[in-house]
């Protein structure tokens, strides 16, 4: 657990009122003639777990595509980073691919994990303090994609880097990358670094199989946010009535996860009443996959000029490094 006796793992505030976040988010997605769950909500303790437990699956080749190319290049981003960098991590999860850098790192200022759910994050932050014991870890559990304040005011760093690996940027539409790499660039400030996954297209069956694997272990994962909702909000979502499906969208790139209702039935959330029709589905997240160059030239939108780009021999997924100016 995070030791506040501990000076070099100082415990952020953390999350604050969740709860009536979570409530109105369900609410207005479930007003929508698309109904839908931002995908944030998937990740309380149970579906941290689960989502582990997915990165481990023969069918979710993003994970280890990406360990793999951290792997074989982890000594080359480092010296792109340089010595004295403050390190930032979105989505840290529990931060395996985030050793692989930090043991290349020269002198590193901070580490900084973020991080939705608490205990996920407390674990990854107790365990890299203990690698690394002279490292600053500084964790905060927060929901990056909101407006966040980074613990960094008294650290002296040479440049300040986001680290945001596991395609986690797939999970944003086109128009919010933009808007979130612009705001990546203002949190880095001059000369900031952005090391990040990416996910790249690739067959449509290798795609559908990796969000619907076939122990169920995503479907329990994607199931787990009706589950949430019914111990959070008292809501009274019948889970067994609800099935998990992953479709890849050609046109826009992506694959979408959705729980479709298999009878017509009616769930009250918060002491609203919904109504939904056979075949009726919640739309719970989107995945996108991207060529090369495509995200390069939608990261260029916000201000970051693309350095290096790492893939596996498959050319399956990315690691691309941007600076901003
Ligand atoms: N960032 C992951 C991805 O897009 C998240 C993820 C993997 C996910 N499998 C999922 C989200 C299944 C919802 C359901 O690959």
């Amino acid at each position: 657990m995070l030791d506040g006796a501990d000076p070099l793992l100082e415990a952020r505030p953390l999350a604050p009122d969740s709860r009536a976040e979570f409530l109105a988010d369900v609410l207005t997605g479930l007003a929508r003639p698309q109904k839908e769950i931002s995908c944030k909500w998937l990740y309380d303790a149970r579906g941290s777990h689960l989502f582990e437990r997915i990165c481990e699956l023969d069918e979710y080749y993003p994970t280890r595509t990406e360990l793999g190319i951290m792997e074989a290049h982890a000594r080359a981003m480092a010296a792109l980073l340089g010595p004295g960098c403050a390190l930032v991590e979105y989505g840290s999860g529990s931060s395996i691919k985030t050793r692989l850098l930090l043991d290349h790192l020269a002198r590193p200022a901070a580490y900084v994990p973020v991080d939705i759910s608490a205990p996920a994050l407390a674990a990854a932050s107790t365990r890299l303090a203990r690698v690394f014991p002279t490292l600053r870890v500084l964790p905060v559990c927060a929901d990056f994609t909101a407006r966040l304040e980074l613990p960094l005011a008294g650290i002296a760093a040479l440049r300040r880097a986001v680290y945001f690996p596991g395609s986690t940027i797939g999970n944003f539409h086109k128009p919010e990358v933009v808007t979130f790499l612009r705001g990546v660039a203002r949190q880095c400030g001059p000369g900031g670094g952005l090391l990040i996954g990416v996910d790249l297209r690739k067959e449509r069956a290798v795609l559908e199989r990796a969000y619907d694997d076939a122990l169920g272990v995503t479907a329990s994962f994607d199931l787990n946010v009706l589950v949430r909702a019914n111990r959070e909000l008292d809501a009274n979502f019948l889970c067994d009535r609800f099935r998990h499906e992953a479709r890849f969208d050609e046109r826009h790139g992506r694959v979408e996860m959705h729980l479709v209702s298999t009878v017509s039935q009616r769930v009250v959330v918060g002491g609203e009443t919904f109504r939904f029709s056979e075949g009726e589905s919640i739309w719970t997240e989107s995945s996108y996959k991207y060529g090369m160059r495509e995200f390069a030239t939608l990261a260029a939108l916000a201000g970051w000029r693309c350095e290096a780009t790492w893939t596996d021999e498959r050319a399956w997924f990315s690691v691309q490094y941007f600076t901003s100016g």
